[in-house]
């Protein structure tokens, strides 16, 4: 199965990144596979450091703007407990994690990772189509280099129709950001 989180790894020059991620997962979570593209600074990071966090959210706001890189701030954060990584404060559960292995597949590289602590923090929201919807709408965003853009348009005609009708302010404020975004991608598709 894959659940959809935010993954902290330490950039470099010693700064915090935040990146969505899909891992496959076992329900235990003591291990798990992160699949990173090779062009992602996670896969870059944890090649160089081999620790993170994954940490399971309902905050798809926050998920938004990590993915499409629009994070004005960093959510509050506190120190690993088994990692030299930051946990977002805000998060459901996260599992801190160091890497087993890495395989270079192409496009995504395959890495296992082992549980090596678990912060329950507070309760999952429970299920909701707007937020699910804003989710989708976030993972076409970042594949707009092989998508085409008609599609992604078409879309997210259908998610805003659910994210007006179930969504709260959080859903309809990530919505726009990526609303906002495409727009742009449209009005320089037609400046061309
Ligand atoms: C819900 C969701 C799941 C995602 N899962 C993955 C994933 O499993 N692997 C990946 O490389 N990118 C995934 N992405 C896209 C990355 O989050 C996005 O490309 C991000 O900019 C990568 O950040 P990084 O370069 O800091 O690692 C996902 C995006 C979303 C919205």
């Amino acid at each position: 199965m894959i659940i959809e989180t935010v993954v902290t790894t330490l950039n470099e020059d010693g700064s915090v990144n935040l990146a969505p991620m899909g891992p496959v997962v076992d329900t235990d979570w003591s291990e798990f596979e992160l699949r990173p593209f090779e062009t992602s600074s996670t896969l870059e990071n944890l090649k160089r450091s081999g620790q993170g966090i994954v940490h399971i959210t309902d905050d798809v706001e926050l998920i938004v703007r990590a993915a499409t890189h629009q994070l004005l701030e960093l959510p509050a954060l506190e120190a690993g407990r088994q990692v030299d990584v930051p946990a977002i404060c805000g998060a459901c559960r996260w599992f801190e994690f160091r890497v087993e292995s890495i395989i270079e597949l192409i496009p995504r590289v395959s890495i296992r990772c082992r549980t090596v602590y678990e912060h329950r923090n507070r309760d999952f929201i429970g299920f909701n189509r707007a937020k699910n919807a804003v989710l989708e709408a976030a993972i076409l965003a970042t594949r707009l280099d092989f998508l085409p853009l008609v599609e992604v348009v078409e879309q997210y005609r259908r998610y805003e129709t659910v994210i007006e009708k179930t969504g709260g302010d959080q859903e309809r404020d990530a919505f726009e950001l990526l609303k906002k975004l495409i727009e742009r991608l449209q009005a320089n598709a037609q400046a061309k």
